[in-house]
């Protein structure tokens, strides 16, 4: 038998005999001839078996190929300009190694929820694929941007003895007889591992009890979530700026055609994410909401619509800073000049994906804290091991949390969150 490839390698064997595993992706058979496209999650590549070329048995067999059956081929290696990846292979030998039949998804039109119950298999199809190689890429460019940013990434605990964002949507589960919580985000353990390391971030799966089903709400998402020491406000809007910069550049150079091609995005909205990134007070935002006719009330938080009309006027990212305190967590740092305020920020992203990051400048005060721990009716023991950084050698620290799967949902193009990770959850999805 001759040697097995890779489809992404197959330009290194022009003009030799090889051989290709993978699933049937369409088949075209006529009289004479059939052209298989065969898929191994590294390519396309078109198999073209000939009649009057390979045994009478294995014409037939070729011609009876059913979607996704998995198949061994062999064959010779052609360049061919029109063929999916610019391939295609003179098949001399085919063996059908598992016949699969009646796949549920086939090319014509499925409903969301159909194909969100066949997600173990709607992986395979071109666009899912692309969205996973998107994340891939988008992953590996944040964990670079932070390393050469001297960042050490450290991970965060996912049960936790207390909450960082709230109460309300905490995920409650049984530890050995104790309550423990879902971790909502690494934050406060990042808080911990600046004073180690200076630097830190983590990056992993955050879980939120959300009742809403919004095109923005996962239950499970994963967060990056840096925190840096002797930083303050300004410096966080920094990092987040060229973080993004970096990240969709990233995708954007790695990807350009599967962007355009694959999932129809129009690359030019992420050319343009480039510093600086306007950054507007949370009081100017409530101004120009009400000077656009939309009556927003000062110490409210920003709904979808409301971000949507804030980002109107940009054509990148921007930033909304200093919220009031009393709509964000208890850890916030008061505005010296206006203790109504926090120091606080979001990132919203333009063209309606709203809020991709959240994140300030953190309090620093012991007794500060204490009053807001009682105020926010959260449980004082839980918290003496983050108010211990407090009594050991407090420090100013500032740092965000981006949400992986609304960053890509804004870089791909697509209208919900869910497909941009392979196995959403989601109020009433837990499955597959
Ligand atoms: O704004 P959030 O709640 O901020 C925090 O959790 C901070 N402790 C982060 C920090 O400062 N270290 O969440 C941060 C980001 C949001 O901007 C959003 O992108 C994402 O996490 N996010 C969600 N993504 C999907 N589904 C949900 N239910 C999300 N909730 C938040
Ligand atoms: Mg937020």
């Amino acid at each position: 038998m001759a040697q097995h490839t890779w489809i992404h390698e197959i330009d290194r064997h022009l003009g030799d005999e090889v051989t290709l595993r993978g699933w049937v992706f369409h088949l075209r058979a006529m009289k004479k001839l059939a052209f298989i496209v065969v898929r191994d999650g590294t390519g396309l590549c078109q198999a073209v078996v000939s009649k009057a070329d390979v045994d009478e048995a294995i014409f037939e067999l070729a011609s009876g190929l059913t979607q996704e059956s998995t198949i061994e081929v062999t064959g010779k290696v052609e360049a061919d300009k029109r063929a999916p990846g610019g391939f295609e292979m003179q098949v001399t030998n085919l063996a059908v190694l598992s016949e699969a039949r009646d796949y549920p998804i086939s090319p014509k039109e499925h409903g969301t929820s159909f194909l969100m119950d066949h997600r173990h298999l709607w992986l395979r199809s071109k666009k899912q694929h692309a969205l996973l190689q998107l994340r891939d890429t988008v992953k590996t460019a944040i964990n670079d941007f932070f390393h050469g940013e001297g960042f050490t990434q450290v991970d965060a605990p996912i049960f936790t003895p207390n909450a960082c964002e709230g109460t309300t949507n905490l995920f409650e589960t049984e530890y050995f007889g104790s309550p423990a919580y879902l971790t909502q985000s690494g934050q406060l353990y990042m808080e911990a591992a600046a004073a180690a390391v200076g630097k830190a971030y983590c990056f992993g799966p955050t879980f939120r009890a959300e009742k809403s089903k919004t095109r923005r709400h996962l239950t499970e998402f994963w967060m990056i979530e840096p925190e840096v020491a002797f930083a303050h406000l300004d410096d966080a809007m920094s990092l987040a700026e060229r973080f993004l910069v970096y990240v969709v550049g990233r995708a954007v150079e790695a990807h350009r055609d599967m962007l355009q091609d694959i999932l129809e995005r129009d690359v030019s909205k992420l050319e343009a994410v480039q510093a600086p990134f306007p950054r507007l007070q949370y009081d100017d935002a409530v101004t120009v909401l009400n000077e656009k006719g939309h009556p927003f009330e000062w110490g409210g938080d920003f709904g979808s619509p409301d971000e949507t009309l804030l980002a109107e006027q940009y054509d990148r990212p921007f930033i909304v800073h200093r919220f009031p305190a009393a709509i964000k967590a208890f850890y916030m740092e008061r505005d010296p000049n206006d203790a109504r305020l926090s120091m606080s920020m979001d990132v919203l992203a333009p063209e309606g994906y709203g809020e991709i990051i959240g994140g300030g400048e953190r309090a620093t005060d012991l007794e500060y804290l204490e009053r807001q721990i009682a105020e926010h009716n959260l449980p004082k023991a839980a918290f003496e091991w983050y108010l211990d950084l407090r009594r050991y050698g407090t420090f100013p620290h500032a740092g965000f949390g981006l949400g992986l799967e609304r960053l890509i949902t804004y870089i791909s193009g697509n209208h919900h969150v869910r497909e941009t990770i392979p196995f959403p959850r989601q109020i009433h999805r837990l499955s597959p």
